[in-house]
C-alpha cells in the first residue's frame, strides 16, 4: 500500500545492480510513494547486471558513474538537477565492493592497493558526493541522504574482512558532514545498518547464508530483508522524520542488541551435551 510519502520529491539513487539489490527495491517503493529520480551505476554494471528493467518500470535517467570519480559523481549531481529539473530532496548511496574479500584475502594478510580502493569505492564515495553535493549546492533544505552500513561497523563479525573498517568510515562520514549539513541547511544525513541480505554483493561475505540463518535465529523480530529496508528509507526520505540525522540507524530485527537467546542457550547446552 502507498502513502504518497515521497510525492513530489527528487532524488538520486546509487547502486541498483538487479531486482536482488537493496537500491533496486528502494527505487520501486520510492517510485510507488510518488517520487521522481535518476539512476547510477558503473559502466561494468549497466553491463553487467539489468539496470535498464529498472529504469523502464520507475521512469528514471540511467547515468553512468563510478563513484569514486569526482568528475562522473559531478556529473550525476549535475545531470540529475537538469533532468529532475531542480536541487535534489533525497540520495540513496547503496555501494560497497572489496577486493580483499572478491579475492578471498584473509584480514591478517591483506592487500594494500586493494584495502585502499575497498575504502575508496564504500567509504570515500559518499564523501565525495557528500562534497559535491555541497558544492554545488545540489541537497534542498530538508533533503534526506542515506548511506547503507552493517553492524561490522561495531561489532566483529568473521569473514566481513576490511569491509568493516570500511563501513566504520562511511558511518562517521555521515555524523561529520550530518553536522556540517543539518547546521547550513537542516538536511539529515544517516546511516542504515540493514541485516545480511542475499544480493551479490551479500553473497561476496565468506558464510552468509550461516550468517543470515544465525541472525534469523538471534534477532527477535528476525531479519530484515530488503523491502523492508526500502519502506524503512522511505520514511527517512520523507517529512516524517525531519528531526532524525547523524545516526546509525539498526535495520536488523534487534540482531544488534541481543547477546543470548533462548533458542541460543538450548542449542549451545545441546551441542555441550553431544560431545559429553
Ligand atoms: N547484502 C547485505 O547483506 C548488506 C547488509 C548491510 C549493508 N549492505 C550494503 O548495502 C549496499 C548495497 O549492497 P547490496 O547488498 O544491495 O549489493 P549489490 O551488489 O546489489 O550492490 C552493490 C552496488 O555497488 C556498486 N558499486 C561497486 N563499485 C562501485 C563503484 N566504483 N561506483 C559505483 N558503484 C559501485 C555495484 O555496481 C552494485 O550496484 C552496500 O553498501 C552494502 O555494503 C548490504
Amino acid at each position: 500500500m502507498a502513502y504518497g510519502l515521497l510525492k513530489g520529491k527528487k532524488g538520486i539513487i546509487f547502486g541498483a545492480l538487479n531486482d536482488m539489490s537493496i537500491a533496486w527495491k528502494v527505487a520501486e517503493k520510492a517510485h510507488e510513494e510518488g517520487a521522481e529520480f535518476t539512476l547510477s551505476n558503473t559502466r561494468v554494471a549497466l553491463r553487467l547486471g539489468t539496470l535498464g528493467e529498472l529504469s523502464e518500470k520507475t521512469g528514471a535517467e540511467i547515468i553512468e558513474a563510478d563513484a569514486t570519480s569526482l568528475k562522473d559523481v559531478e556529473n550525476v549531481l549535475l545531470r540529475s538537477m537538469e533532468i529532475l529539473g531542480g536541487k535534489i530532496d533525497f540520495i540513496l548511496h547503496s555501494i560497497g565492493m572489496s577486493p580483499n574479500v572478491r579475492k578471498g584475502l584473509p584480514y591478517d594478510a591483506l592487500n594494500y592497493d586493494y584495502f585502499f580502493k575497498t575504502l575508496d569505492i564504500s567509504a570515500l564515495s559518499f564523501h565525495k558526493l557528500l562534497l559535491l553535493a555541497r558544492k554545488h549546492d545540489a541537497i534542498a533544505d530538508y533533503g534526506s541522504v542515506i548511506a547503507l552500513s552493517y553492524v561490522a561497523a561495531q561489532r566483529t563479525l568473521v569473514g566481513y574482512n576490511d569491509m568493516a573498517d570500511a563501513k566504520s568510515l562511511l558511518e562517521s562520514i555521515a555524523r561529520s558532514f550530518g553536522y556540517i549539513y543539518g547546521r547550513d541547511k537542516k538536511i539529515r544525513v544517516n546511516t542504515v545498518s540493514q541485516s545480511p541480505t542475499i544480493t551479490t554483493a551479500g553473497s561476496g561475505v565468506k558464510g552468509i547464508d550461516t550468517l543470515i540463518d544465525f541472525t534469523e535465529r538471534m534477532s527477535p523480530l528476525g531479519n530484515a530483508t530488503g523491502e523492508d529496508c526500502a519502506d524503512y528509507c522511505v520514511t527517512l526520505f520523507s517529512d516524517l522524520t525531519r528531526k532524525v540525522t547523524m545516526q546509525n540507524l539498526f535495520h536488523d530485527g534487534g540482531f544488534s542488541s541481543m547477546a543470548m537467546s533462548l533458542k541460543a542457550i538450548d542449542q549451545y547446552n545441546k551441542s555441550f551435551n553431544e560431545c559429553d
